[in-house]
């Protein structure tokens, strides 16, 4: 299993509702290690670019309505198989459906407004740690 990035966010609605503390403990619990955070507020054109792959599902109005509602807090991760490792850690996108303990279930609110996005495949960890950080920014402490 090799050490490898992924992109976690910490959505507007747990930003807002005093969680962003709660969860970073969480990942840290987990075995992440922090290699880039910043708390940022997203325009609509940011957002509608990140979530790109969207564009034109039925959600995606609201999606970045909701994205750029109040700030987030991108943050780069690192682990063993971070993609996946963060993917589990986080549960299904619907907190209804998500596994106990896992972040959506202990903190979500809903489908829409769910807390947290992970990366979900090396490939797109890759584009969106560049998104919002720069290989300056990711250099070893
Ligand atoms: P994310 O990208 O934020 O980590 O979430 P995900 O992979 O679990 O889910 P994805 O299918 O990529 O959807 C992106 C986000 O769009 C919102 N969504 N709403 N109302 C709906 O049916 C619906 N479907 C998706 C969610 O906020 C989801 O996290
Ligand atoms: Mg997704």
């Amino acid at each position: 299993m090799a050490v490898s990035l992924t992109l976690g966010i910490v959505k507007p609605d747990a930003v807002a509702g005093g969680k962003t503390g709660k969860i970073v403990a969480h990942l840290e619990e987990a075995g992440f290690t922090l290699r880039a955070a910043r708390l940022v507020r997203l325009t609509p054109g940011q957002a509608e670019a990140f979530y790109g792959v969207h564009r034109g599902r039925p959600f995606f109005a609201d999606l970045v309505s909701f994205m750029t509602s109040g700030p987030c807090v991108p943050l780069a991760l690192e682990r063993a198989d971070a993609v996946p490792a963060l993917r589990k850690v986080i549960g299904a996108t619907d907190p209804a459906e998500a596994a106990p303990g896992t972040i959506r279930k202990l903190f979500a609110e809903s489908k829409g407004r769910n807390a947290i996005h992970a990366s979900d495949s090396d490939e797109n960890a890759a584009r969106e740690v560049g998104f919002f950080f720069t290989e300056g920014e990711l250099a070893a402490l």
